[in-house]
Formats: C-alpha cells, sequence, structure tokens
C-alpha cells in the first residue's frame, strides 16, 4: 500500500465509485448515482486522512475484509444520510395525533400496549418524538406504548441512546414540550430526552433489507428512506415491513415517497399514509 505522503493525487476515479456504488447497494440496498461523486470523495477522503491511506481502492480492501466491521461502519456513516429532527413534516404528527392514537384507544382493549416501529431512526429524534406523542395520549389511561427504533448505522444509534439534542434537533419543540420531556445539560446548549420516555424506545441496528421477527405493529414509519433504494430493494423492505404490520395498522413514509407499485397488501389513505389490508 502507498501512503498518502508517496501519492498526493487523491481524487476518486470512476472505477474506484463503482467499487463503493457496489459496497453500498450489496450491504444497504443504497443505491448511489454517478453524480454523487464528488459527495463520496469528500466524505471519505476525510476517513483516508485519517487512516493515511493513499488511495480511495486501498479504503475499499480494507473495510471489505474480515476483521475491520469497524471501520465499514465508519464508511456507512460516512456515505448515509442522516438527517433529521423532532416531529419532522407536521402532517405525519397531526395523522398520528389526531387519527392513529384516538382510533387506537377507542378500540384497544383495557390494558393493551400500543406497538410502533421507527425503522430508520437515524439519531432518534423520529422515535423519541413518537414516544413524546405517545406519552401524551395515553396519560391517565390503562394503555401504555412501546416503540422499537432501528437503523443499519450503529454509530446514529450510539448517539440515539444517549438523547442528547442541540437546537437545530429541538426546533418544532413547543417550550411546554421541551420542559416536560428534556432536562437542560449544564452546558446550556443541549438538552437530554428525559428517562420516562427513554424508557418506552428499544434502539437495535437492523438493515432493512432482511426480514425481521417479533410481535406485529400497530404504526410503522419508513420515513425519508425508501428515496435511497431502487425499486427492487424497495419491493424487498417493503415486504418485509408488511409483514410486520396488524391488519388495519398504519404505514407512514416520508413526504417525498411512494409504495412504488407495492400496492396489493396497503390501502392509501391520504399521501405517505397507508393502512395495512
Ligand atoms: C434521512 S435518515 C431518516 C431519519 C428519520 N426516519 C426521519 O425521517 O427524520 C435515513 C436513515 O436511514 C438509514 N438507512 C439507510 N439504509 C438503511 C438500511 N438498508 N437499513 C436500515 N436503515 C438504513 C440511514 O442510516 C439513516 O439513518
Amino acid at each position: 500500500m502507498q501512503t498518502m505522503a508517496e501519492s498526493p493525487d487523491l481524487q476518486l476515479k470512476p472505477g474506484e465509485l463503482r467499487l463503493f456504488q457496489d459496497l453500498m447497494y450489496r450491504e444497504a440496498g443504497i443505491r448511489m448515482a454517478d453524480a454523487k461523486h464528488n459527495l463520496v470523495q469528500s466524505r471519505l477522503r476525510q476517513r483516508l486522512d485519517a487512516l493515511g491511506l493513499a488511495s480511495y481502492r486501498d479504503y475499499h480492501s480494507l473495510v471489505t475484509s474480515p476483521g475491520n466491521e469497524a471501520e465499514f461502519q465508519r464508511c456507512l456513516e460516512a456515505l448515509t444520510t442522516n438527517e433529521t429532527f423532532f416531529f419532522r413534516h407536521k402532517q405525519h404528527w397531526d395523522c398520528v395525533l389526531g387519527q392513529i392514537i384516538p382510533e387506537w384507544k377507542r378500540t384497544a382493549a383495557k390494558g393493551a400496549t400500543f406497538r410502533a416501529w421507527s425503522a430508520a431512526s437515524s439519531t432518534g429524534e423520529e422515535p423519541y418524538s413518537l414516544a413524546i406523542a405517545l406519552d401524551a395520549a395515553l396519560d391517565g389511561t390503562s394503555h401504555a406504548a412501546r416503540v422499537e427504533a432501528t437503523d443499519i448505522n450503529t454509530q446514529v444509534l450510539a448517539r440515539a441512546k444517549q438523547g442528547i439534542y442541540g437546537s437545530y434537533a429541538l426546533q418544532k419543540l413547543t417550550p411546554q414540550c421541551l420542559k416536560k420531556y428534556f432536562q437542560p445539560l449544564p452546558d446550556g446548549d443541549r438538552h437530554q430526552v428525559r428517562d420516562t420516555i427513554r424508557q418506552m424506545v428499544e434502539f437495535r441496528s437492523h438493515n432493512l433489507l432482511q426480514p425481521s421477527r417479533g410481535p406485529a405493529f400497530d404504526l410503522i414509519l419508513l420515513r425519508n428512506v425508501l428515496i435511497y433504494f431502487d425499486s427492487d430493494s424497495k419491493h424487498v423492505v417493503l415486504g418485509h415491513i408488511a409483514a410486520r404490520l396488524k391488519p388495519g395498522a398504519w404505514l407512514i413514509l416520508g413526504g417525498a415517497e411512494t409504495l412504488s407499485g407495492r400496492t396489493s397488501e396497503f390501502s392509501y389513505v391520504q399521501p405517505a399514509t397507508y393502512r395495512r389490508n
């Protein structure tokens, strides 16, 4: 392997871009277009610099060789987009609070548990928003709620478990909500989600291309992740999702996302919102 000092030329060559495109598709189902060349180059460059490697091909060999799973995760983190914030996309939360939870409350047996899955939970803002919404709506009832939160990226999951956020993530919260559900940290800038809410959410790593097992859900949020998949991967992912929903249960996608043809298992309710048949 050359070292960086020997090779100042760190351009990502088309063949090297192809190696990472294939890797991301194989491992995460994510299609990275050729137009992402500059983004891939600049994000991976930081890893090459940190490791003192002289080419993107060397970095690819490293992350695909046995025993380097931690660096593979860093590569994945560099190449995926984890943008999120609390109560992102108001219409979805209006539906969760105004329709989905009230209807469930009316029909659920005494003492029943509402089960939800945030299926690409990133740094945790989405599953904690759901836990806050459920806590507020089910307070004073005999009902309980559990939120499962998964992501392929273990770095974002580690941050999610801490539940510490700055002003960008908290931008949509009312002062009352911030006070009730968050503990201000001594640095004055950041807040931590209170334990009552953190205890409602369980984080674990999961690749959406793989099936999963467990009790069926009343609601799955699969938001702002399908956009990274091609139609074959979407078909696989939506099949796994359909298998985890109770009949009549809800699926919410990102604002710009659709079922792209996988319609037999779901009924359309409103843009990005469906019910399991
Ligand atoms: C833009 S974030 C979406 C966060 C949140 N759902 C929202 O809408 O605010 C997309 C997340 O999808 C995750 N992701 C990408 N491919 C995945 C896969 N194959 N399986 C599970 N998660 C994946 C990324 O790691 C990233 O955290």
